[in-house]
This record gives structure tokens, C-alpha cells and sequence, in this order.
């Protein structure tokens, strides 16, 4: 495709009625993350997708917070149809050659699917996952009245991909009903063609209670165990700040390194690249480059989580051990513990942080430097 923009939205503004339970579904937990945070991931990290924007319910903004963070949002309408709507209405100043519409409530969302489509918008307006229906089809109340050749008879899933202007003005012209429980017909009933691509299991619907357990059995069967370490060292000069943990320390002397020199979240970075085999940290943000000088180095571990749920890995654990002989790093360990974990968006539960000293022995006990070694366990689907 020539000059491109390509925004994703996820739609993620309805109750869950039928899936019940306290929230709604889209903010629940699935395979160990709110049930959004998987294909906010998946579209998030896609090297062709520029933008992504959820467009939640009125009122869903700090459910949407402790899912996700601070994200770019829109707010949706009272069926899924205007709930598209409002978001093509939000991402249109920004003129986008294409937008992917993605349901929340289809959490696995393989990158592969998301290829066919962008693929196919080289030479269509419009694109869909679908499969293949396999099981016989049969239409009837209470008793079978017809049987339905299921020849040519697809399941049709998302996301699905548009020409930006021609699925806008679907919508404008849709006459009302706002029953259309996908976009795809909307593109067809003002005259377009949609084409199919192949869609994936993996992107099945979670629509009732049952289907939690299902996905998290599913997603349970492609997850394997690993744990990495990482370890640094940053030595300490007068005249600079420290940062450790990712919090401000009082101290007469500072971490001195090409970014803020946070050593305890740079061993956690490499630790978390470690679970997935996605080399250091330097090769991630190189000090060579003159963009990271003075960098937060919170970037740098929320880059590395980023890239972990982008393959599809859940973090676990993480555990942190400072090696320093000052400054006393107790009075802080509970705003580190906090802030790691925010970071990671981790319960408080599942970081751990740690400190020793030794014995003034070596540079660290000579107050020559920091050293941190940390441990990150995750799941992370085979073959990752
Ligand atoms: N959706 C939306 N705005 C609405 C209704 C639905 O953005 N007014 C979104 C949902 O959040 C979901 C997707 O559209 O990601 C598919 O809808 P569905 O599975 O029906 O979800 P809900 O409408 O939330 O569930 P239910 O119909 O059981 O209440
Ligand atoms: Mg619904």
C-alpha cells in the first residue's frame, strides 16, 4: 500500500451481560491479564498498526486505567454499532487510511490474522477473518425443520479492516436498526465487496461464563514456565540523583549512567527481555543513542512487559536484590515494591524487593557503586 495509516480500534463498550459476574467482561481476567489488555498487545505491538484506541462505556474510564494504564480512549455508544461510530467519529481528525475494528471480548488475537487482513487491503476496501463452519447445520425451534448446507457458510470473526473513509461512511448511512453485529455488512449494504482471509481458533469470542475457563484452559496449554535474571551495575558520584526502583532517594551521592541510572529497574528489564529471548537492554535502548540520555528508565522496563504480553507471555513473578552498603534502602522498599509493581502492572503480591550488603567488601562496599540482581518467572506460549 502506498502512503498508509492505520489506526485499530477495539471496541470494548458493552456490559457483558451474558458473560455476568461483577465486571464487565472485558476488564475481567483471562489467562492471568484483564481480558483487554491481551489484544491491545497484540495490535499495539503489530510493526503496521500506527495507532490503537478502546473505546470503552461511559463511566469504564477507571476500569479501563487499572487494565491498562493511561491509554487513548473514546466513548462508546448503547449497541456495538454506535459503539464503532463514536470511535471512527474519534480517530477522524487524525485521517486514517485504514482502521482494524477488533471486539475486546476476543482476547487472542495472532499476529499472523492481522497480517492477511493488512495483506489484503493492497488490493480490497475491506477484509474479514472468517471460518470455515465444520459441523452439520440444521434450522429449526424444537425440532429440526431444515437442514442448511454449510458449503460456503463462514464464522465470521474480527478484526476486521476497512478503507477508513468507505467504512465512516457505512456507518453515516446505515438507516438505523443498529442491530449490525458486525462491519463488514454495513460495508456491503452501501455496495462494497468484502473479501474473506482466514481467521484463527484462537480469536473465538468470550461471550459466556463457561467460555472463561475454556480460554484460560486454552491459554494454559500453549504457556511454558521460564524464568531469566538480569544484573547491573551503576556507579556512584556525587552530583547526580539516585533512582532506584523507580523511586527518588535521598542520598548525598546519585547513580551516574546515560539515563537516569536506575540500576534496580534496568536488572528487572533485562530479566523480563530474558523470559522471552529478546536479547538486553542495551540493544533496546543503546547508551550510544543521544534519545535515552536522561531517560526514565520506567520506559525501559514498560517497554520490556510490552514486548512479553506482545508474544503472549504473562508475568508472574519478579523478584529484586539491591547489593549497595548505603544508603539504607529499607525506609524505601515499600514505595519501590509499589512502584515496580505499577510499572509491571503486577499485584503488590507478586514483586518482591530486596537488599544486602557486602560486608564493605568490593566496590559496593566501598560505596564505589549500586548493584542489582533480579529474577522474573513467566508464562510464555511455546516456541516463543
Ligand atoms: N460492545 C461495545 N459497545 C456496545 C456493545 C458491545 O463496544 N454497546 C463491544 C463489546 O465490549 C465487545 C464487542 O462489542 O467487545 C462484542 O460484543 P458482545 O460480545 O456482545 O459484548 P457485550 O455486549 O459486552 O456482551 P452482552 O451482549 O452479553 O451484554
Ligand atoms: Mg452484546
Amino acid at each position: 500500500m502506498a502512503s498508509q495509516y492505520i489506526v485499530a480500534l477495539i471496541v470494548a463498550a458493552g456490559k457483558g451481560e451474558r458473560a455476568g459476574g461483577a465486571l464487565p467482561k472485558q476488564f475481567r481476567n483471562v489467562a492471568g491479564l484483564p481480558m483487554i489488555a491481551h489484544s491491545h498487545a497484540a495490535l499495539s505491538a503489530h510493526p503496521a498498526i500506527d495507532e490503537v484506541i478502546v473505546v470503552i462505556g461511559d463511566g469504564q474510564a477507571s476500569l479501563l486505567n487499572d487494565a491498562l494504564g493511561d491509554v487513548p480512549h473514546a466513548i462508546g455508544g448503547a449497541t456495538r454499532r454506535l459503539s464503532v461510530a463514536n470511535g471512527l467519529a474519534a480517530i477522524a481528525p487524525r485521517s486514517p487510511s485504514h482502521v482494524l475494528v477488533h471486539d475486546a471480548a476476543r482476547p487472542f488475537l495472532p499476529a499472523p490474522v492481522i497480517d492477511r487482513l493488512i495483506d489484503a487491503l493492497d488490493t480490497n476496501v475491506a477484509a474479514i477473518p472468517a471460518l470455515a463452519v465444520s459441523d452439520t447445520l440444521v434450522r429449526g425451534t424444537s425440532r429440526v425443520e431444515q437442514m442448511v448446507p454449510r458449503d460456503g457458510v463462514w464464522r465470521v470473526q474480527t478484526p476486521q479492516a476497512f478503507q477508513f473513509d468507505i467504512l465512516a461512511d457505512a456507518h453515516a448511512r446505515w438507516p438505523g436498526g443498529d442491530d449490525a453485529t458486525d462491519d463488514a455488512q454495513l460495508v456491503r449494504a452501501i455496495g462494497h465487496d468484502v473479501a474473506i482471509v482466514e481467521g484463527d481458533r484462537m480469536l473465538e469470542k468470550i461471550t459466556h461464563p463457561a467460555d472463561f475457563a475454556l480460554a484460560d484452559a486454552g491459554a494454559a496449554s500453549r504457556l511454558v514456565s521460564r524464568s531469566a535474571t538480569g544484573f547491573d551495575v551503576h556507579r556512584l558520584e556525587a552530583g547526580e540523583q539516585l533512582w532506584l526502583g523507580g523511586v527518588l532517594v535521598p542520598h548525598d551521592k546519585g547513580l551516574s549512567g546515560h539515563s537516569d541510572a536506575d540500576v534496580a529497574l534496568h536488572a528487572i528489564t533485562d530479566a523480563v527481555l530474558g523470559t522471552i529471548g529478546a536479547g538486553d537492554i542495551g540493544q533496546h535502548f543503546p547508551p550510544s543513542d543521544p534519545k535515552w540520555k536522561g531517560a526514565a528508565s520506567a520506559q525501559f522496563l514498560e517497554h520490556a512487559v510490552g514486548l512479553l504480553r506482545a508474544a503472549g507471555g504473562i508475568l508472574d513473578f519478579v523478584d529484586l536484590t539491591l547489593i549497595c552498603e548505603a544508603p539504607k534502602v529499607g525506609p524505601h522498599r515499600q514505595a519501590m515494591r509499589e512502584r515496580i509493581a505499577a510499572l509491571l502492572r503486577l499485584p503488590l503480591a507478586q514483586v518482591s524487593v530486596k537488599a544486602t550488603t557486602t560486608e564493605r567488601l568490593g566496590f559496593a562496599g566501598r560505596g564505589e557503586g549500586i548493584a542489582a540482581q533480579a529474577i522474573a518467572t513467566a508464562r510464555v506460549p511455546t516456541g516463543v
